[in-house]
């Protein structure tokens, strides 16, 4: 049971599917290495993930460990509808298809929950949340979870603080093998294919004010001084005003950053960063995006009740009261996702790889693990990191005995 936009389109996504498969190795060495043992026979896995070619990957693998998967999307505008269709003709239940409404979007996680799953992977919480609140899910007997990205890690832990965590969570984000390179090395590289590909201006000699230096304002930062912008950071974390003044960035608050940015680069997992007061100081041109989990980071409510048309697919140009245009990107939410393609292939092997190994811990650990919010176990995290090197080729070295010694002798 499925339901999607143009079943079509399946071959069309089989190759995109293909084509990521063949640069997610690790995941697919892990998947290639469990197979004989079928270690998800007769467990219903529900996914709650952008539905994009990599996921795929991890989907399909669900699937040939035996597992019976229902998808829906983590987002209304980052479905790839070519996708959706082929995981539905692989006999994957999938309900997603692109720019969907709040209803919709809604609609689409019921019915992923409807599969009453054992094991929920999230990214976002927005899964996770139902299976806790609504009376529709809230009793389905869901051995454990995951969750992906650090916004759903926050949502997940005011549950926890409440007392209200009904099964254990693995924290998929947490990983060194996760949020390290995703975050940093994925959004940073994905990001900037969404600048180019909804403005396609050139990047060198801009000033791009990327709002939060954390583990993706880092990466975002990074690939846009690479481009030869100039980058302003800003911040409310000390720590981290800091890093970004000593990686070589420029600080200062948004209120002073307005008026001199020509790309503007929200990162910060909070609301109200970007605001009327600050959109009016901007000047006559300026470039809005998010990468952010969740659409709220910029006032698009009001930018968008300024929209005066479509310029280019994923840019919306506004028009201030003040005669300056303002652009925004894939409407505010993610841009990396809704103006471009989302992580590459490589790396979301390794935070699959996190997801589908914590998936096979929860089917052997439930019964021992507490109800509470946990970290990737450090196994699984070097495990990723050891076959990420593997699938690239690269020899390390090892302590030696005496090495090893002389660390323990302390
Ligand atoms: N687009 C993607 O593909 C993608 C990938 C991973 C994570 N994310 C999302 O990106 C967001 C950031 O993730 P992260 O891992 O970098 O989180 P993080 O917690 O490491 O970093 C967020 C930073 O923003 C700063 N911040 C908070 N409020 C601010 C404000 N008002 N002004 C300026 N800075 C502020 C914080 O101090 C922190 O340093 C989250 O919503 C996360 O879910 C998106």
């Amino acid at each position: 049971m499925s339901k999607i936009k143009d079943p079509s389109l399946a071959e069309a996504g089989g190759l995109s599917y293909g084509w990521a498969r063949q640069h997610m190795q690790i995941l697919d060495r892990t998947i290639s290495r469990l197979r004989d043992s079928q270690p998800l026979d007769g467990v219903t896995v529900a996914c709650c993930l952008h539905i994009t070619k990599e996921t795929s990957v991890l989907l399909m693998g669900l699937k040939e460990l035996g597992a019976t998967v229902a998808c829906c999307p983590g987002n209304p505008l980052t479905t790839q509808d070519e996708v959706a269709a082929f995981l539905d003709s692989e006999g994957i239940n999938v309900y997603a298809w692109n720019d969907q409404n709040a209803q919709e979007y809604d609609w689409c996680i019921d019915q992923a929950l409807s599969h009453s799953p054992s094991i929920l992977v999230d990214d976002g919480a927005d899964m996770n949340i139902k299976a806790h609140f609504d009376q529709k899910h809230s009793r389905i007997p869901v051995m454990g979870a995951t969750e992906e990205t650090t916004a759903g890690v926050t949502r997940i832990r005011a549950v926890e603080r409440k007392g209200l965590l009904r099964y254990p969570v693995i924290l998929v984000n947490e990983a060194y093998t996760k949020h390290l390179f995703d975050n940093r090395y994925g959004t940073g590289q994905s990001t900037i294919d969404a600048l180019l590909r909804s403005m396609n201006l050139l990047m060198a000699a801009k000033t791009v004010v990327v709002a939060g230096y954390g583990w993706v304002g880092k990466g975002v930062a990074a690939r846009c001084a690479g481009m030869n912008s100039n980058v302003i950071v800003t911040e409310v974390d000390p720590v981290r005003a800091l890093e970004a003044r000593m990686d070589g960035h420029i600080v200062m608050p948004m209120s002073k950053a307005a008026p001199l940015g020509d790309i503007f680069i929200t990162a910060t997992g909070m609301t109200d960063v970007i605001r009327q007061d600050h959109m009016d100081a901007m000047r006559d041109g300026a470039i809005l995006g998010n990468v952010g989990h969740f659409d709220v980071e910029i006032d698009t409510d009001f930018l968008l009740s300024k929209k005066r048309g479509q310029v280019r697919p994923g840019l919306d140009e506004c028009v201030l009261a003040n005669g300056n245009r303002v652009y925004l990107i894939g409407e505010g939410r993610l841009a990396n996702l809704a103006a471009a393609e989302g992580h590459p292939p490589e790396v979301m092997a390794q935070s699959f790889s996190n997801q589908l190994l914590s998936v096979l811990h929860i089917l052997e650990h439930h019964d021992t693990m507490p109800k509470s919010l946990m970290n990737v176990p450090e196994s699984i995290d070097r495990q990723v990191a050891t076959d990420a090197l593997a699938a690239m080729g690269i020899e390390m070295d090892r302590l030696n005995a005496k090495q090893e010694a002389y660390a323990n002798s302390w």
